[in-house]
């Protein structure tokens, strides 16, 4: 997915693209293993205090991603996700994507981490 994409981040200049997957195919040749673990591997240096994490996937990799951005001391405001899992009409109508007060169809559905714990929501 979005090959094209990676490449050319890869080639961009300022850009530093870490690849990882669950499962390598023949020909990978990137590491392979949860995303936390590139934070800690050699030579890759997250710099918190200009650092924005912006986290979508697998809902159950929310929880694994977020932990390890945390202990990396990435403040709960600059750490941003997605809970358009949660949507039906998509317009404010149905009331399926209600969390708390917040409508994730109009309210969001891009949120901060620290404005998705104070909806509850347990990811
Ligand atoms: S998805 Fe229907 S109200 Fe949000």
């Amino acid at each position: 997915m979005y090959r094209e994409d990676l490449r050319e981040w890869e080639r961009s200049a300022g850009v530093e693209c870490h690849l990882t997957v669950d499962r390598a195919t023949d020909g990978w040749k990137g590491d392979v293993g949860v995303v936390g673990a590139l934070f800690k591997k050699p030579g890759v240096e997250v710099p918190v205090d200009d650092t924005v994490a912006f986290v979508c996937g697998p809902p159950v990799m929310f929880r694994f991603v977020i932990r390890d951005l945390l202990a990396l001391g990435l403040p709960e405001s600059r750490i941003v996700s997605t809970l358009e899992r949660y949507m039906k009409c998509g317009v404010g109508k149905c009331g399926h994507c209600c969390i708390g007060v917040a409508y994730v169809c109009v309210d969001g559905p891009v949120f901060t981490y620290e404005q998705i714990k104070k909806l509850g929501e347990d990811i």
